[in-house]
């Protein structure tokens, strides 16, 4: 079984961002894609998420456990692609670890729970825009999209 290591700077990055955009396939193979606001770094090799209101992703799930999740910070315009392999936990000590775990972090009031997905993750790539390629720095590309985006909130 290939082990994968979540490190400091993908930790960094998922927490900050809090969204992952999370792909699974439908049992006719397109693909489903939704993003999860819940999506947590658990420990070392897995990622985590919580099901409130996706009944595709865990019905897709439930036959092919394949999940691919993208976290991207839009101001730096990179991120990382997490490739895995699901649990979908509805009840047991996992469950009851997950659950615990967002409502002492977050308040999550653990009635709206339905199921909590454990995603071992099996390779990990970094996404890099393409913006990047003139030469561009961080600090360039983040003087170019932080405005854009205060922008779009204060309109
Ligand atoms: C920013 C954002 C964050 C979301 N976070 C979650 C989440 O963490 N868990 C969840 O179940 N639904 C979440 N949703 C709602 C689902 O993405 C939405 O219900 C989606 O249609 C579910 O699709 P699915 O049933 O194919 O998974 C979020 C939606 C948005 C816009």
């Amino acid at each position: 079984m290939q082990q994968i290591m979540l490190d400091d700077e993908m930790r960094r990055l998922v927490a900050a961002q809090g969204l992952g955009f999370v792909a699974t396939v439908r049992p006719d193979g397109t693909p489903n894609l939704s993003p999860k606001g819940t999506t947590e770094v658990w420990d070392d090799e897995h990622l985590v998420f919580l099901d409130t209101h996706s009944p595709g992703t865990v019905a897709n799930l439930a036959v092919n456990p394949a999940v691919e999740i993208n976290v991207v910070d839009p101001v730096r315009r990179k991120g990382y692609r997490f490739r895995g392999v699901a649990e979908v936990h509805t009840k047991g000590d996992v469950y009851e670890q997950i659950v615990n775990r967002f409502q002492k972090g977050r308040g999550t009031d653990p009635a709206r729970v339905k199921s909590a997905v454990l995603v071992r993750i099996v390779e990990v790539g970094r996404l890099i825009s393409p913006a990047y390629e003139g030469g561009a720095s961080e600090a360039d590309i983040v003087a170019r999209w932080r405005p854009r985006l205060v922008a779009d909130l204060t309109e």
